[in-house]
Order: structure tokens, then sequence, then C-alpha cells
């Protein structure tokens, strides 16, 4: 599959569109706006999971792979979807979940009924744990179930059930799913904590376990060079990064790996990172995939992430230019950039002032682990700057409040789109710039990546194609003077003067051919 010129764009289905107000984005909602996407110019969709499921982990636990939550759609309405989406050129990905399943899910239901049900090995029990991990959700990563006596592994939550790859009968069901969605038209997956399938029971990490390449491969081999698959995985690193994406492995297309957004390793404790460093993580990264040939996947936010803006950017004083020039940074560098739904008109954190209105599972357990620890107002700035929920409130299209699912977003009055397209200057406009540019310069799309300066001011790269150069400058907080661009002409600014210094957070891009 040609990967060069894809421009992905993330529908987290539930905080999407709602069609038919009852406070749920659903998939006719994602229908009436495919033709939005054709015109922000994207063409690939990641379509997080809108299965059948408890939505106790938000649709990552699922009931049934093959039918698609009541309260979202029908398996009719997403064949139209996918129907609509491929007449509009544009390609559709699903999230794969391989790791675990709900505990609603009937395997499970099997599984723990008894110790010589068929299902039993569909998951990993054991008398006593046999390590003492923990999920990533908070607590001990085993549960007791008082049916058989035994404890069963839930890296989650413990609704999710961890499936036991090393059963052959797991890993053919998980192909057959595969099977089932490309026999309906899907071009691709998002693969779920993929390098959690291979597990080493007696090793201190949960994940990356010795047979993990093993089974990507088997799982994908019908499909390899076919379907479109990013594996999520976070374990990825510079050592590791040809096992996934090699060429000659035959198991991924890209995977994302996320040093750039983990520059603390608590969590919720994050400040806001120095950019120079975020950028240093990017530009490994790209010299990284470009040395494999590899494409990289490119984003600064997802539906786990608090708003790019908020946490790269200035979302009070500068959530344009800053936006703007974040949204530089996903759409001009070498690989396949991923967008997240919002983004491309500056939609920020909400500030909230209580438990109440945060419903991530992660959040609320992170809030009663925490509350004898630290004070309430502590908690809840580290939830508005951290929490999940920050990226899966219902996105604002209009001025009004929407019935929502979960507490509404806090700032639908001043960003929304309807707002940004009547603004003369809008993220949404300049995230269309950057798309179109993208996709008229093959110098973008399939050039060379090289990193040009990077200073605690500004981060420069280059591309470079058949004799044409595209340099992109980036920067930061402060105002600083230029990088030397002899023989570049500007082509694009988020600022209508360019001079000697470069503004706070100002972004162009020149071209010298
Ligand atoms: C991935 C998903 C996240 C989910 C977790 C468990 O990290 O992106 O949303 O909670 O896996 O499925
Ligand atoms: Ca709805």
């Amino acid at each position: 599959m040609q990967t060069n010129d894809l421009i992905f764009y993330q529908i987290y289905p539930k905080s999407f569109c709602d069609s038919n107000g009852d406070g749920i984005g659903d998939i006719r909602g994602i229908i009436s706006k495919i033709e939005y996407l054709q015109n922000l110019g994207v063409n690939a969709v990641w379509l997080s999971p809108c299965f059948k499921s408890p939505f106790v982990d938000n649709g990552y636990d699922i009931s049934d792979y093959r039918d698609i939550d009541a309260s979202v759609g029908t398996l009719a309405d997403l064949e139209e979807m996918i129907d609509g989406f491929h007449k509009a050129g544009i390609k559709i990905i699903l999230d794969l979940v391989a790791n675990h399943t709900s505990t609603a899910h009937p395997w499970f239901l099997h599984s723990r009924a008894s110790k010589d049900d068929p299902y039993r090995e569909y998951y990993i029990w054991r008398k006593t744990p046999p390590n003492d991990w923990q999920s990533l959700f908070g607590g001990s990563a085993w549960e007791y179930d008082e049916r058989t006596g035994e404890y069963y592994l839930h890296s989650f939550a413990k609704e999710q059930a961890d499936l036991n790859w090393d059963n052959p009968k797991v890993r053919r069901e998980m192909q057959d799913i595969v099977r089932f969605w490309v026999e309906k038209g899907v071009d691709g997956f998002r693969c779920d904590v993929l390098d959690m399938i291979s597990k080493d029971l007696i090793s201190q990490y949960n994940g990356s376990g010795p047979r993990l390449h093993e089974y990507i491969r088997e799982l994908f081999a019908p499909f390899y060079g076919k379907i479109f698959t990013v594996g999520e995985c976070w374990s990825s690193d510079k050592q590791n990064a040809a096992l996934f994406c090699g060429r000659e492995r035959r198991e991924l297309t890209t995977v994302f790996s996320f040093h750039h957004l983990c520059i603390d390793a608590d969590k919720f404790a994050q400040k806001k990172p120095p950019l120079q460093e975020v950028c240093r993580r990017i530009a490994d990264w790209q010299c990284v995939m470009q040395e494999l040939d590899a494409p990289a996947a490119v984003f600064l936010g997802n539906h786990d992430q608090p708003r790019a803006v908020s946490r790269f950017g200035d979302d009070t004083n500068y959530r344009y230019e800053s936006a703007t020039m974040l949204g530089g940074l996903t759409l001009l560098h070498r690989g396949i950039p991923f967008l997240f739904q919002g983004e491309e008109w500056g939609v920020a954190n909400s500030t909230h002032t209580s438990i109440l209105q945060f419903e991530d599972v992660e959040s609320r357990n992170y809030y009663e682990e925490n509350r004898t620890k630290l004070s309430e107002t502590e908690l809840l700035k580290r939830l508005n700057a951290n929490a999940r929920d920050q990226a899966r409130r219902m996105l604002p299209w209009t001025e009004q409040l929407n019935k929502s699912w979960c507490s509404p977003y806090t700032r639908q009055n001043e960003i929304n789109f309807a707002k940004e397209s009547r603004a003369k200057k809008s993220v949404y406009a300049f995230y269309r710039d950057l798309i179109a540019l993208r996709k008229a310069e093959p110098c973008l799309t399939k050039g060379t990546y090289r990193l040009k300066e990077l200073t605690n001011g500004y981060y420069a790269f280059e591309r470079s194609y058949q004799g044409e150069r595209i340099l992109v400058a980036c920067c930061f907080e402060k105002s600083v003077n230029a990088p030397k661009t002899d023989g570049f002409k500007p082509i694009l600014s988020n600022y209508e003067k360019i001079g000697k210094k470069l503004y706070p957070y100002q972004l162009i891009v020149y071209r010298k051919t």
C-alpha cells in the first residue's frame, strides 16, 4: 500500500458528532461529516472502537468484535460509513483491541465458568499471582474470581481481561476478526497496545514477551502489504524500531512511539514539557524511521492525551499561533501525520472543578488512589492538565452546549467550529493550508528529513527531494533571532510579519528550488 501521501484524522466516535441529539456521538454523525473531512483535505480516518461494549474503558473493552454498539449505531450504518468514506477518497482503519476483551465477552463468561471449560485457556488464570504486575489503571493486575478460586490477569481495568495469546485458538480468533473487517472493506487497523500481546509472566514487565514478533507476523501474514497497520507500541524505541517496522520483517506499516509525549515518568504530575526536548525527541525518531526507510507516525495528541495546544502551546495568550505552529510540526515532517479530532480548530483543554466531571476510569482511579495523599486542589489541577477526559469531551461544533454523555466542554462559547469558520484568521484555515501544501509538494510527502538546528528558542528542519528544498522554522514561547535562510523564500507563515526575528510560536515554511 502506498503510504507517502496519507494524512490521518482520528475520530473518537462517542464525542465526534451526535446525529440524533441523545448526547452520544454516533456513526450517522460521522457520515454527516464526511464532506467536512474531505474539505479539510485528510484522506484517511482512524476510528476508535465502536463495537459492542459495556464502555467501562470507553469501548476499549469489547464484548463483540463483529457488531456495533447500539448507542452509536448499527452494522449497516458502519457499512454505509465505510462506503461513504471510500466514495470520498478517504481510507478507513478500525481499532483492533487484541490484548484483552471485556469480561462481558462470551469467551470470558465461558472461561470463568469452570476450570475445564474449553474457553478456560483463552485467558490467563493462575492459582496465585505469579508476579506483582500493576494494572495500568491502578491496583494489582490480578483479580481473584470466586467462581473457580483463581486469579485472572487484567493489564487495564478489571473488566478488561487479558487474552492468552500463547493459545493458538486465540490467535486464530483474532485473525478471523481481522479477516471479517477486511472483507467488509476496511483499509487497515490501529492496533491497541500491540506490544503487550506476548507476555513473560516471570519477567518484571508486562508485555514485549518472547513471542511478540512471531505473533504480529502470524496475525497479519495473509494481509501483509494489502492493509495499513499501525501498532500502538509504548515499548518501541531506537533499538527495536527495526523489529516492528523493518520492511523485511513483514510486521507493521508503522508504530506509534511515545517518547516525545512521556518526558515526565509520572503521567498525572507532568508539567509543561520544554519544547526543545519535545522537538529533539521528534527529530530523533524522524532519523530512526528514515534510516529504516519506513514512515514515522507523526502526532501530538490522541484520545489518551490532553489537548496538544494546552500541553505544548499557550491556549490563553497564543492559542492561534501555538495551535498552528503545532499543526506545522504534525503536518510537515517525514512520515504519516495523525490529527486528532478538533485539533484542526485549536480545541484546548477545559477546566473542571469536581472529580464528578471526569468520566474516565483512569482519572477516577487516580483520584481514588491519591485523595488521601494530595489536596483536592492539587488533584484537580493534575486532572485538568493531564486527564484523558480532555480529549474526550463532545467536540464543540457550535456555540450551544448540546446534551452530552460526559461533562460538557467548558470553553464552547469561545472555541467552536461555527465561530472558527466565520473568522478571517483561524486555526482551521491554517490547517487547510498546511494540508494543501503537503499535498502539493512532493518534497513534503517523499522528501528526506534533516535536522537543521535545535536551540532553546526554535527548531528548524529541512525536507528535500529531487533538487527541491523546504525549510521549516518553529519558534518556541519567546521571540528569538530567526535562523539563516540564505536563498530560501518564505511560502507560508502563521504571522503576517516575517522579519529578522521569529515571534512567539511563529511557524515559517521556506522553499528553495
Ligand atoms: C490503549 C488505548 C486506551 C485504552 C488502553 C486499553 O492505550 O489507546 O484508550 O484505555 O489501550 O485498551
Ligand atoms: Ca447519538
